[in-house]
């Protein structure tokens, strides 16, 4: 059964988006070519014992070089927009518009008037986890100094790009970047400051993140008439026993940590959730920290936060069962903030990497609850997507399989909850440099085979699948137009 014929296509609006996503580090490669400075994902990558087997982004997908290729898949799979991010240290070596690589932008505008030339909208992450290194030695996210300097940095963008370009992300996963960056130490920059670190840099993000959006809005929006937004990933949590109230707890205490810990200061209160508020201030206590001091106080001296998303942009992968965990006295980490443990349901199948268990309907309910908790917002699902590792497997129907399932709840989503779904972006267009994974895991609608110095890319399954989606949909709306 092929997945065009089960996705109930004529629930998705006329100008739905259908989409694809990448980002720069783990594509691009051209690491050190054209003058472009390095970044931490480079130096991280660049040390022993990171990512699986030593491997890096030095080369990836070559899509700097093969560009054209990409414009291919595309175009193939007939996308209407493509996400895909600026390396900032591309464009700017050193982080700082003191000095502009002309053959960064001249890159980026190859590839904006390409996708513009073909009626394709391009979606722009100012930045996807790759900090200038030169940024990370000034600091990084930790420091206060990263506000002006990315202000600086996309006000340049919206300069140079933003006549094309109408739709900017301007982080990618802070919740991710924090957590990993700084509590685990599993991506760049590699820090393990449990329980302290991760609110400093989630906040320095969140503020940054509200500063471009404010300059965007008093100076571009007028003539740009752009939309600028946030990507924020969530699992979606359930009490592992409904009927116990410790459970139910804890399985909202799992959501105001990841999604609330971002969403809720941008769409909600302008604040933390007050779970996190309270659970922190109340370790504090116990730890000896000062108030404010782990999870810092938003100033009001400086433009609000709340309200600087002009839509929701998700990206959702899983789900997990959460029951409440016991107390761990004196222990500084997030998961002692959080109180809760997650599990995975027996009978969710787990996909290529051991934290991927595949559960569309939690997609569904994740939207409902954005709805509900974030003033209805027009969502758009940046990312999505089904991981194979191991042998490569171009009729790759588990990954059938998972789209067809995927966008069948977020029609549902549409029509019988009533969310405001605008678009989908399918991760990935290619397979790509899986961060700590290297090129083991696979998340592409076409392979990539990395053995090669062609990078030749072969269209899955799955691609040609969702590539049947989109030109059903747009024959239908033409069909239904006429
Ligand atoms: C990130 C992508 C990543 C994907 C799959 C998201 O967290 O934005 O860069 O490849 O998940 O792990």
């Amino acid at each position: 059964m092929s997945l065009s014929k089960d996705v109930s296509v004529e629930v998705f609006a006329a100008d739905f988006a259908w989409g694809a996503s990448t980002a720069a580090y783990q594509v691009e490669g051209a690491w050190d070519l054209d003058g472009r400075g390095p970044s931490i994902w480079d130096i991280f990558s660049h040390t022993k014992g990171r990512v699986f087997e030593d491997q890096n982004g030095d080369v990836a997908c070559n899509s700097y070089r093969l560009w054209d290729e990409d414009l291919r898949c595309i175009q193939h799979l007939g996308l209407t927009h493509y996400r895909f991010s600026f390396s900032w240290s591309r464009l700017l070596p050193d982080g700082t518009t003191n000095y502009v690589n002309p053959k960064g932008v001249a890159y980026y505008n190859k590839v904006i008037n390409d996708l513009t030339g073909k009626a394709i909208t391009p979606m722009v992450t100012l930045n996807h986890f790759d900090l200038p290194q030169a940024l990370e030695h000034r600091g990084g996210w930790k420091s206060p100094e990263i506000v002006d300097v990315f202000d600086s940095y996309a006000r340049f963008c919206f300069k140079t790009f933003g006549d094309r370009v109408k739709f900017w992300i301007t982080l990618n996963e802070p919740q991710i970047y924090a957590k990993l960056g700084y509590e685990d130490g599993l991506f760049a920059p590699g820090v393990k400051e449990k329980g302290s670190a991760l609110y400093l840099v989630g906040h320095n993000m969140l503020r940054a993140h509200a500063r471009v959006w404010h300059s965007y809005h008093a100076h571009f929006r007028h003539l740009q008439r752009g939309k600028v937004s946030i990507a924020l990933n969530s699992d979606w949590a359930m009490p592992s026993d409904p009927g116990c109230p410790e459970d139910v707890a804890a399985a909202q205490r799992y959501m105001d940590f990841s999604l609330g810990w971002f969403a809720c200061p941008v769409f909600c209160t302008g604040d933390y959730p007050e779970s996190m508020r309270s659970r922190i201030e109340a370790r504090n206590l116990e730890l000896d920290f000062v108030d404010g001091q782990r999870l810092p106080k938003f100033s009001e001296d400086e433009p609000t936060v709340l309200g600087t998303a002009d839509f929701f942009a998700l990206n959702y992968y899983t789900s997990r069962k959460v029951k409440q965990a016991s107390p761990r006295p004196g222990e500084l980490s997030f998961a002692a903030d959080q109180g809760a443990e997650r599990t995975t349901d027996p009978s969710w199948p787990i996909c290529g990497v051991s934290w991927l268990a595949v559960f569309p309907e939690g997609l569904r309910k994740l939207l409902s609850y954005i709805k509900e908790t974030c003033n209805n917002p027009a969502i758009y699902i940046t990312e999505n997507g089904f991981a194979q590792m191991g042998p490569v497997e171009l009729e790759d129907l588990d990954r059938c399989q998972f789209y067809r399932d995927t966008l069948q709840e977020v029609s549902k989503a549409i029509r019988d909850d009533g969310v405001n779904v605008k678009g989908y972006f399918a991760w990935s267009l290619l397979d790509n440099f899986e961060w700590t994974h290297g090129f083991s895991v696979r998340f592409g609608l076409f392979h990539v085979d990395f053995s090669r110095d062609e990078r030749s890319r072969t269209v899955y399954r799955s691609g040609r699948e969702y590539a049947a989606v989109v030109a059903r949909h747009r024959g239908h709306t033409k069909f239904s137009k006429d």
